[in-house]
């Protein structure tokens, strides 16, 4: 431990050297100053553990410079111990009464001194280490908290992202199982058609050559109606024939949606990942009683495959999209329906080219985001919804994966009352 230092504050020439003498001895690192004024312009630069100052003094006198050491917060915690005459009570008293520790009185007995000066320098070098020991543990316990909260984020993050796979499993299998009864279902009602036409050609053979038909066929072709059937039949297998081209298609979309992550990036369609993503939230779209459908816009530009993690993104444009369709709902629930339709629920999205990024911009017409919470919606865990209905999970994990997975970004633009638009930018 480096040796106690201590500023002797004295104009008198034999007082200093006893002094000097004393404590120099003692092994303490001394400084002297003559008068209050030097003292005080030393303190900016010097910091003493102790200072033993005179009360009698030319210029400024010993209790002034106490007043003004302790009056100034990088010095107030500088213990001084005042110098005076014997019978000097009242100094004593003011000296005290002004933050001085002690006294020592003159004429100056040496061991008085050493040991007054050795009892403050303990009780400050105690002092000094139980506020270290108090600041360790408050870091300590800032640390701690931290580490807590960290593990929360972690944990929720850790739910989420084990919804969001056990969701993409889930659509995965359904899709899977959706394809083999789909592809009978196509082939038969292809052959189903061809054949359907073979037996009506056939009618038409027996029409032609029995001109004369018995009643009961007759009767029985005009009960089934048979010219309709004729008509309607191969109407009814073009409509079977897309319905399961729908089917298909949407249980493409939901391969497409759930395809597991690959390890590293691969090149995707992105317009595939949006409109997979829409196509699953198409339910939370349709019109109900309080309000007619929200419409989904989508301007598509020319993009190249993006070297990314699709299944990733994915996920970001369903918490973009989803919180999209929560704004709008919000603000509906103000409006009647007639309003709603006057000013119909919307949500944009353009997609396009700029400065060697893609960028995806969505946008709603929902009911905005204030200044005060624009500052905090990437937060982790922070939210302005119900308990139950939001987490707060999904922007922060959105930034996660734009910024640090694709060294993109994510902005959001929003107006209260107008609407709100996040744009992803991603490097090509
Ligand atoms: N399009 C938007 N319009 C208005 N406010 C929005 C919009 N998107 C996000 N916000 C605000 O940002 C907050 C944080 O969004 P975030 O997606 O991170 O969490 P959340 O939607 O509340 O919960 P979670 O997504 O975890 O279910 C929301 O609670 C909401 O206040
Ligand atoms: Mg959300």
């Amino acid at each position: 431990m480096p040796s106690n230092s201590i500023l002797i504050v004295d104009d008198t020439p034999n007082n200093i050297r006893l002094l000097f003498d004393v404590l120099d001895n003692a092994g303490f690192d001394i400084s002297v100053v003559r008068n209050g004024e030097t003292a005080l312009e030393k303190l900016h630069y010097i910091q003493p553990d102790l200072i033993l100052l005179d009360v009698m003094m030319p210029g400024i006198d010993g209790f002034e410079t106490c007043r003004r050491i302790k009056s100034n917060t990088e010095t107030r915690d500088i213990p001084i111990i005042f110098m005076t005459a014997l019978a000097d009570t009242e100094h004593k008293v003011s000296g005290l009464q002004l933050g001085a520790i002690d006294y020592i009185t003159k004429p100056i007995q040496v061991e008085e001194v050493l040991a007054r000066v050795n009892l403050h320098l303990n009780l400050r070098n105690a002092q000094i280490q139980v506020q270290q020991e108090a600041i360790e543990r408050k870091q300590t316990e800032i640390e701690l908290r931290q580490a807590l909260v960290s593990m929360q984020q972690m944990q929720a993050q850790l739910v989420q992202s084990e919804k969001m796979s056990a969701l993409g499993n889930l659509v995965a299998g359904i899709a899977h199982e959706i394809n083999n009864p789909l592809g009978f279902l196509n082939g038969s009602i292809r052959n189903a058609t061809e054949n359907v036409a073979d037996l009506f050609e056939h009618i038409k053979l027996y029409q032609q050559e029995c001109s004369e038909p018995k009643d009961t066929i007759t009767e029985h072709a005009e009960d089934i109606d048979l010219d309709y059937l004729n008509e309607d039949l191969p109407q009814m297998f073009e409509a079977m024939q897309k319905a399961t081209n729908r089917i298909q298609s949407i249980s493409d979309s939901l391969r497409t949606f759930s395809r597991g992550d690959t390890q590293c990036k691969v090149k995707a369609d992105l317009h595939q990942g949006i409109d997979s993503t829409i196509l699953i939230l198409k339910y939370r779209l349709k019109a109900n009683e309080k309000r007619p459908a929200i419409e989904i816009i989508t301007n598509y530009g020319d993009l190249p495959k993006a070297q990314c993690f699709p299944g990733q993104l994915n996920q970001v444009f369903m918490n973009l999209l989803a919180n999209a369709i929560d704004a709008l709902e919000e603000s509906n629930k103000e409006l009647s329906y007639k309003e709603i339709e006057a000013n119909p629920n919307k949500i944009i999205v353009n997609t396009f080219i700029e400065e060697n990024f893609i960028k995806i911009s969505i946008a709603d017409n929902g009911k905005g985001i204030s200044e005060e919470v624009k500052g905090k919606i990437f937060n982790h865990l922070f939210t302005t919804k119900a308990v139950g209905k939001g987490t707060g999970l999904g922007l922060s994990i959105a930034r996660q994966i734009i910024v640090e997975k694709h060294n993109g970004n994510l902005e959001v633009n929003s107006e209260i009352d107008r609407g709100t638009e996040f744009i992803i930018s991603i490097p090509i």
